[in-house]
């Protein structure tokens, strides 16, 4: 990948990949803005990836173009969830092509001197693997699950978090009234960061995550304990992901060609078996995408500026290769081969859980 040699970094690309969360808009914008203030030009590619796969899949991006999306949702240049790409050749207006070579061509004939891509785990391992082929990249993680090793907060979390809450806080309202159990699955995919914090600050009476196998007979024996106490109803959250001890986790459909394992369903099997154990009338609620829509938050706003500001920073380094992160109080960057196969699950010692259980929160064990 020569094309950008001996020649100061005129000229970058930018992608989105994977699940949106709110604040990928964010961290577009300022890459673009501190981009032109640096006389860089920005070429935002269309749908992920796959925007280096046809010679019309992109779009200039001016500090007109990003002014006001700092609020919004989504992505303004698209997004596209496949797992491996490089599993397939690629249909393209010249004929099948083997997908990397394809992007590695298109890289070079838009005359890009770097790729900012911001992704989840699936699309910093395909950044990582054109790195390996030479293309110039960093990383941005984003995700709502935060699961991303290597970094304390993606952005996107905040905000998943913030209506999950909600959520939890507006189911007190039926299971009150009804005197029922009210069971909320969340997302999360096999991490239970979003089911945890959204649970202990809603004030869930059972929260599950997939870290922790749960035990059924354990979390109908609590919530019959709480009715004897005169707690009439319960709030139970549930991740994806989690799943019961001695069984596994409730897949919608198993992974198949490039698309990855899609979790579904864990909520409505705890909803039928609590019903069952306690005799307690008891509804599922799934908040599914909700969780991904909306304006970001402060916080999730803030960290999406900073990540795309030192992404920008990096690029200018040549400091190729990597993934901004966030090191509280500083961002910081970490080499993308670190972050490549791994997942960042909740720590069994971690002191959220301590106070969850000493709130007499079960975590179903
Ligand atoms: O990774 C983000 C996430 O929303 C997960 O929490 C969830 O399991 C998955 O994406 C859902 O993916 P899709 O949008 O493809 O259904």
């Amino acid at each position: 990948m020569s094309s950008s040699a001996g020649r100061g970094v005129q000229r970058i690309g930018i992608l989105t990949g994977g699940g949106d969360a709110p604040g990928l808009n964010a961290v577009i914008r300022a890459v673009v803005k501190s981009a032109a203030n640096c006389h860089c030009e920005t070429i935002g590619l269309l749908d992920g990836f796959d925007g280096l796969t046809e010679p019309d899949q992109w779009r200039p991006l001016t500090p007109k173009d990003v002014t006001g999306i700092l609020r919004i949702g989504g992505t303004i240049l698209g997004t596209a969830n496949r797992g491996n790409p490089f599993a397939r050749p690629v249909e393209t207006s010249d004929g099948p092509r083997p997908y990397s070579d394809r992007c590695l061509e298109m890289f070079r004939k838009l005359q890009l001197d770097a790729l900012v891509v911001i992704g989840g785990d699936g699309t910093l391992a395909i950044a990582h693997e054109f790195f390996t082929r030479g293309m110039p990249v960093v990383g941005v993680p984003k995700t709502i699950d935060n699961d991303i090793v290597e970094t304390t907060n993606t952005f996107g979390f905040d905000t998943a978090v913030g209506f999950a809450t909600e959520a939890v806080d507006r189911l007190h309202t039926t299971a009150e009234a009804h005197h029922r159990i009210m069971v909320v699955e969340v997302m999360g995919r096999y991490a239970g960061w979003i089911a945890l914090y959204a649970g202990v600050a809603g004030g869930a009476d059972v929260i599950l995550i997939p870290e922790i196998p749960f035990d059924l007979q354990k979390i109908a024996d609590h919530i019959k304990r709480r009715e004897s106490l005169g707690a009439r109803f319960s709030i139970v959250v549930v991740a994806e992901g989690a799943w019961p001890v001695g069984g596994t986790t409730s897949v919608v459909r198993p992974a198949e060609g490039e698309y990855v394992e899609k979790l579904g369903g864990m909520g409505a099997i705890v909803t039928a078996e609590l019903e069952r154990l306690t005799g307690k009338e008891t509804r599922n609620v799934v908040l599914g995408h909700l969780q991904r829509g909306g304006s970001p938050t402060s916080f999730d706003r803030l960290l999406a500026t900073r990540f795309g500001a030192h992404a920008m920073e990096l690029v200018l380094q040549r400091k190729f290769g990597t993934m901004v992160a966030f090191h509280p109080p500083n961002i910081v960057d970490v080499p993308l081969e670190r972050v490549v196969g791994r997942i960042r699950t909740v720590p069994l010692d971690f002191d959220v859980l301590r106070a969850a259980r000493s709130m007499n929160v079960s975590l179903g064990e």
